[in-house]
This record gives structure tokens, sequence and C-alpha cells, in this order.
């Protein structure tokens, strides 16, 4: 187990599902803890908790970070306090399922915003101040969805993949710098994404499902290995690894099978 004792971990989207695990992980490692999203109580109930049971010190941010500009307003204010974020776990984000045409366009342009804009911008602010440190870790949350066209998902899965190729890009420009960047792909999870994306339950889903501790424990301990990219799970594993021996114009209809049951 790494000790982290000392350091300041910023998670986003630590309100529910994954964060919480995160957080938890981290803590578990004596991590200091800054916890962002939305609503406040949640991460509050947290910050109690992950106090009392690891000792560390937990700062709780409410932030929306859909708006342009968060990322710099939540790191100034953490810049006031003097906390240096040594490991930064981009995790906030959401899908939105159905066809593409019927999606109201500004809750489109609003997934985007948070699922790439946000994650871009958080990472290059403190990517800057890590690579002055010579030293951190950031961990970007993407999906195997950002393996293949996802119809359903369609632009979600392309935020996905837009994360993917961020990170592992990321990975190798960073590394001489002392900085590593490690891309976590989950499969489907028992949080609450299905239900804010309005996914339907379909075999293939109940079949993919994985709980939310083990999926986030795989993105911390490949993040501390330094790995550059990581699927959730061995079944998650097996369907991207099939997918890459068949043809692209297959793939799009096979995934609409799987995820319109
Ligand atoms: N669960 C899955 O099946 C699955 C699969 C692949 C990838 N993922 C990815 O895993 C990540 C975590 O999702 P989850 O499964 O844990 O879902 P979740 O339980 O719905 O959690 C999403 C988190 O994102 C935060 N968030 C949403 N909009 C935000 C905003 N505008 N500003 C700040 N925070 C915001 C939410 O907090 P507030 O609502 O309080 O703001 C919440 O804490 C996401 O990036 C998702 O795309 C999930």
């Amino acid at each position: 187990m790494n000790d982290m004792k000392g350091k300041w971990a910023l998670v986003t989207g630590a309100s529910s599902g994954l964060g919480i695990e995160f957080a938890t992980l981290l803590a578990e490692r004596n991590a200091n803890l800054i916890l962002a999203a939305r609503r406040t109580a949640p991460m509050e109930k947290l910050a109690v908790q992950l106090r009392q049971k690891h000792c560390v010190e937990v700062v709780v941010e409410g932030t929306d970070l859909s708006g342009p500009g968060a990322g710099a307003e939540l790191k100034a204010r953490l810049d006031k306090r003097g906390i240096a974020v040594d490991v930064l776990v981009n995790n906030a984000g959401f899908g939105l399922f159905g066809d593409f045409v019927s999606q109201p366009i500004q809750k489109v342009l609003g997934m985007l915003q948070l699922n790439m804009l946000a994650v871009t911008e958080l990472t290059h602010l403190f990517a800057a101040d890590m690579v002055k440190r010579r030293t951190g870790d950031i961990l970007l949350v993407a999906s195997i969805l950002g393996y293949e066209p996802a119809p359903g998902y369609a632009a979600y899965g392309a935020s996905k993949g837009y994360v993917l190729l961020l990170g592992e890009a990321l990975h190798a420009e960073l590394k001489p710098h002392g900085v590593n960047v490690t891309v976590l792909s989950p499969g489907p999870a028992s949080t609450s994404f299905g239900h804010v994306s309005g996914q339907k339950d379909t075999a293939v889903l109940r079949m993919l499902m994985m709980a939310p501790k083990p999926v986030a424990r795989t993105g911390i301990v490949a993040m501390l290995r330094h790995r550059s990219s990581i699927i959730a799970g061995v079944m998650n594993k097996l369907v991207v690894f099939s997918f890459r021996f068949t043809p692209r114009r297959m793939q799009g209809r096979i995934m609409q099978r799987a995820l319109s049951g």
C-alpha cells in the first residue's frame, strides 16, 4: 500500500458513485482530500466519515464544473488556502442515452463541457504546477464506450474517446517531467450513472455490471503503478479486445444491440 501521508488529492464528482470510492481509497492511503461536485451535503457527510476513520484533512468544494472557467475558479480557491494538489482524479461526468437528434442540444453541450472541457482545463492547470514541482499523479475517467462507436450514447461515447486519447497522449508527454497520467476505462458500474443518463437496463449491461469499489480500486492501483491506461474488469477487457478484430462498420451495430436490448 502506497502511503500518501501529507499529500493532497482532488477528486471531482465526489458526491456519488465512483467519486466516493476514489476518495475513500485515497483516504485509506492517508491522503488529504478535496472533494468537489455540485451537491455539498453528501460530500460533507463523506468528509466527516473520512476524517474520523483515517485522521486525514478533508476540504469540501461545492462547484458546478460545467461552467466555463469553473476549473480555474476552483484552482484559485485552493491556491488561496495554500493547497498544492499532488493527485488529481478527474472523475465528474455524466452520460445522455437516447437518439442524438432527440436530445436537447443545451444538455448535450453541457455534457461535452463537463466531460471534455472541464477535464482539459483542470488537467492543464494542475499538470502545469506538477511539472514545476516534477511530481504528481493524474487519473482520468474515460469509459469502454470511448473505444468504439456507441449508438444511443453517440456524443457521450465520443467525449470519452477524447478523454482516453488525451490521457494516453499526456502519459507519454508528461512522463519525462515526473508527472504520471493514467486513464481508467470502466464498463457499466452500479452508480447513479444509468439513472442520470436514462440508460435502458439490458442483458449485456447486467452481465458486465460491476460494483463501484473494484472499479475505483483498479484505477487507483493503476495510477500508483504509473500505468498509461487500464480497463476495469476482465469481461470489459474482453469486450474491448474482441472489437480489435471486428470491422469498424460492424462495431456500431453490435454496440447498438448491446445498449438497446
Ligand atoms: N457508472 C458507469 O456505468 C460508468 C461507466 C463508464 C464511465 N463512467 C464514468 O465514471 C465517472 C463517474 O460516474 P459515476 O458512475 O460515479 O456516476 P454518478 O454516481 O452519477 O456520479 C457522477 C458525479 O459527477 C458529478 N457531477 C455531475 N455533473 C457535475 C457538474 N456539472 N459539476 C461538478 N460535478 C458534477 C456528480 O455530482 P453532483 O451531481 O453533486 O454535481 C457526481 O458526483 C463519470 O465520468 C462517468 O462518465 C461511469
